[in-house]
């Protein structure tokens, strides 16, 4: 007779849904910062970024995916919505203007924030850019109440 019981090494598999660890990591990251004023916040010069590479930023709570495409820089969250991992760390597709999450493989755009491939289901916050003579800054949204 087999033992039918599942037993798992590390953390049980939580089917799309984030770990209570990784749950916990990300309210302790955001109670460690404060809210983002909401604005224009400088991030950086346009030659500090890689054409084609993504880059990780924070501002205040807000965790930051920064693209640079050409002339053209996309931010979005940085966080993937399937579960907590940083999307920086992924690959950007130029060609479908999409960056691929490193654990599973979601793709989210750059424009939209929507993921493009399971197992993410969810966007990712999109954010304003202003490019403006060499400078990189990002535009934190109101609060919506
Ligand atoms: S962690 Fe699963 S798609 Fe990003």
């Amino acid at each position: 007779m087999s033992d039918r019981t599942p037993h798992f090494e590390g953390d049980a598999p939580t089917y799309g849904r984030p770990s209570r660890p990784e749950v916990a990591a990300a309210e302790a990251r955001s109670a460690a910062c404060p809210p983002a004023e909401p604005g224009e916040h400088r991030l950086c010069s346009l030659d500090e970024l890689v054409d084609g590479g993504v880059r990780r930023f924070d501002v205040g709570d807000r965790e930051l995916a920064v693209i640079r495409l050409g002339s053209t820089v996309y931010v979005i969250g940085d966080r993937c919505s399937h579960q907590d991992i940083s999307l920086a760390l992924g690959e950007v597709d130029p060609d479908d203007l999409v960056l691929e999450c490193p654990k599973h493989g979601s793709g989210f755009h750059l424009e939209t924030g929507e993921p493009s491939s399971l197992p993410a289901t969810r966007p990712v916050p999109v954010y304003d850019v202003v490019v403006s003579d060499g400078d990189v800054s990002v535009v934190i949204p109101e609060a919506q109440s």
